[in-house]
């Protein structure tokens, strides 16, 4: 649809910059922080592992600070479980939830609205070694880890996210590392135990809204649109396949609490359904979410399934860089978008598409919690980091969510990914995503500087215009 008008981004637009605990923050095992199953996992040879990572457990003023320079409206970061209950349940570390007090003030101080991701990817181990989601203790575990949250922070955070990309943790569970001597679950494990991530969300966000009846909370997934490969109609179901079995299936129970159709079919005819116990339904039913936080890095493309192991393609898949299954569907190639170093899909309108489909089915507000690109971020002489393909980026990501707001669509508020570097979950540091540079590699930790990339100014110039520039 082509407008006369484009809407502007609204007044109270929250401009933010995204992270996650175990990919910034370092200090490992320090303060009584408990292991998570991240900290006992192997990392890929070569690549930096996570034990000091952007070192912003000692330096959350200073990046604090740089982050109100850059005029962010809002922080989005996520709290580890393991930092408040070292064990997953039980005592609770005084050091951890003090750190997390600060971290909110110093933000609040600056007049950044902090959103806080309550589980990205680092279950406590100890909780992994007895049987981790597939243990419905963790679903108990995990509501009366939220409860301490609220009570502790919730008269400080009105935004709250429950669990960052459930659906990378189940499609691709050894996107996030395996910890060591553990083997991946089988399929059926994997279903049951996101069931019991769906318990535990429906009941946190219930408590939630018993708790802080002015707070919001939501879901926050990798969301993505399928193209169909070609106008055959074969093409079109298989894309509508995998949209549905790697987005809508888990999106509707977070929303509406109930299965999808197709993706309980698909769980059925494969003998990998869930055991649901009494009571989980309603559980997952009464825990509605007040927002929709997506995860959007880039489309696929898919044709239908040839209904034999050709389906699959020999490369190695990642939560954005589909494979294919056998009588589902069939990864293919989009010959109008480029693709970034890593193979990502680049394609901003897909996100626009995104929006519109997040909007038109669930008709919540929507924060897009993550969007950015990794890059081998050069520091040249004049310690200049000139990363013009990252304003490219998110400038073309910035004009579809002008025109996903002129279609109607509810957004609230845009936080790349991510703020400031950190150790990307595959590719370690030599991946970066930042607008601020830390001046560390893969092994040698270097002096940490931050240092502000080309893309700082003027995402800083874009946040003081309130979008007007874009
Ligand atoms: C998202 C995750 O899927 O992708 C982040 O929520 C991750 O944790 C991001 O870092 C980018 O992926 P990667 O593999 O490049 O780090």
């Amino acid at each position: 649809m082509l407008y006369q008008q484009i809407k502007p981004f609204p007044n109270e637009f929250l401009w933010g910059g995204s992270t996650s605990a175990y990919q910034v923050e370092g200090a490992w095992n320090k303060d009584g922080k408990g292991l998570s199953v991240i900290d006992m996992c192997d990392h890929p040879a070569g690549t930096a592992d996570f034990t000091v990572a952007s070192d912003h457990y000692h330096r959350f003023r200073e990046d604090v600070k740089l982050f109100a320079e850059l005029g962010l409206k809002a922080y989005r970061f996520s709290i580890a479980w393991t930092r408040i209950l070292p064990s997953g349940t039980g005592t609770v570390n005084e050091k951890g939830l003090d750190f997390y007090h600060q971290l909110i003030d110093e933000l609040l101080l600056h007049g950044i609205e902090p959103i806080v991701t309550m589980y990205h990817f680092d279950l406590p181990y100890e909780l992994e070694k007895t049987g981790g989601w597939n243990n419905r203790g963790t679903i108990d575990a995990f509501v009366e880890y939220g409860r301490i949250l609220f009570e502790h922070y919730g008269h400080k955070v009105k935004y709250w996210l429950t669990i960052n990309e459930q659906n990378t943790m189940i499609l691709h569970p050894g996107a996030i590392g395996t910890p060591k001597g553990g083997r991946l679950p089988s399929n059926k494990e994997l279903y049951q135990q996101n069931h019991h991530m769906f318990v535990a969300q429906g009941r946190t966000m219930r408590l939630f809204h018993d708790m802080l009846p002015q707070g919001k909370i939501g879901p926050a997934l990798n969301m993505t649109s399928m193209y169909q490969a070609t106008s055959r109609p074969a093409d079109a179901v298989a894309a509508h396949n995998w949209e549905t079995i790697r987005g809508w299936g888990f999106l509707d129970l977070s929303v509406w609490g109930r299965y999808n159709p197709l993706f309980w079919s698909y769980l059925q005819e494969r003998g990998i359904e869930p055991v649901i116990e009494q009571g989980d339904m309603e559980d997952i039913q009464f825990g509605r979410p007040d927002l929709v936080a997506i995860n959007y890095y880039s489309t696929a493309t898919i044709a239908a399934s040839m209904g034999d192991a050709s389906d699959v393609t020999a490369r190695a898949g990642d939560q954005q860089i589909m494979l294919g299954e056998q009588g589902v569907y069939r990864a293919a190639e989009n010959p109008y978008t480029e693709k970034t170093k890593y193979g990502w899909v680049i394609d901003p309108v897909g996100l626009r598409l995104t929006l519109r489909k997040v909007c038109e089915r669930y008709g919540l507000p929507i924060l897009i919690t993550e969007n950015g690109i990794g890059a081998p971020d050069v520091l040249e002489a004049d310690n200049t980091i000139n990363d013009t393909y990252r304003i490219d980026f998110i400038e073309k990501h910035l004009e579809q969510i002008r025109l996903a707001l002129t279609d109607g669509v509810d957004v609230i508020g845009y936080c790349p990914w991510s703020v400031i570097d950190l150790v990307s979950t595959h590719q370690g540091y030599g991946k970066r995503y930042g607008m601020i540079y830390v001046n560390r590699g893969e092994q040698d930790l270097k002096d940490l500087k931050r240092l502000k990339k080309k893309s700082f100014s003027w995402y800083q110039e874009v946040i003081k215009q309130n979008g007007r520039c874009i």
